[in-house]
């Protein structure tokens, strides 16, 4: 089972950026536990970031040949873009969407996701193990569809 990890704009700047929402740690060292967890889990994960809305729409196209799975945190895009819900509905895998922070707790405008209605499920509001319980979730969701 392959597995793409997507990361929106500005996840490079985790570890210093408003460390008290997003946490301490690195997108580095968040792929690394997510990595781990794929290699426990018996999955192969790779992982994309981009702080460019097109780029991340030609990365969810390609992983429509390559890969069974999309775990993805758009950031900011989650809450503006059309162009990413679409992409996800073009491609048809299964999709969830992960948050470190509670979006639903935090300003109004972060409160809607455009991506919500074409994912599988959401999670948010774990930090980093935001990524590895929705590593799970899809993992799981995946094997129910196998069999
Ligand atoms: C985020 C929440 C978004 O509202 C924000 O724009 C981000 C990060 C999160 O992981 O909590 O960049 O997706």
């Amino acid at each position: 089972m392959n597995i793409l990890v997507v990361h929106g704009p500005n996840l490079n700047l985790l570890g210093v950026r408003e460390p008290g929402i997003y946490g301490s740690l690195t997108l580095d060292l968040i792929n690394e536990s997510i990595a781990a967890l794929g290699a426990e889990l018996g999955c192969s994960v790779s992982f994309f970031q981009s702080n460019s809305e097109g780029a991340m729409v030609d990365a969810i196209q390609q992983a429509r040949c390559s890969c069974d799975g999309i775990l993805i945190n758009p950031a900011a895009y989650t809450h503006t873009s059309v162009a990413i819900r679409d992409a996800i509905a073009a491609v048809a895998l299964p999709v969830v969407e992960v948050h470190l922070s509670n979006i639903h707790c935090r300003e109004e405008f972060r409160r809607h996701s455009f991506i919500a209605p074409v994912a599988v499920g959401q999670i948010a509001g774990f930090g980093a193990d935001s990524y590895l319980l929705g590593l799970r979730a899809l993992f799981t969701h995946i094997k129910k569809e196998i069999v």
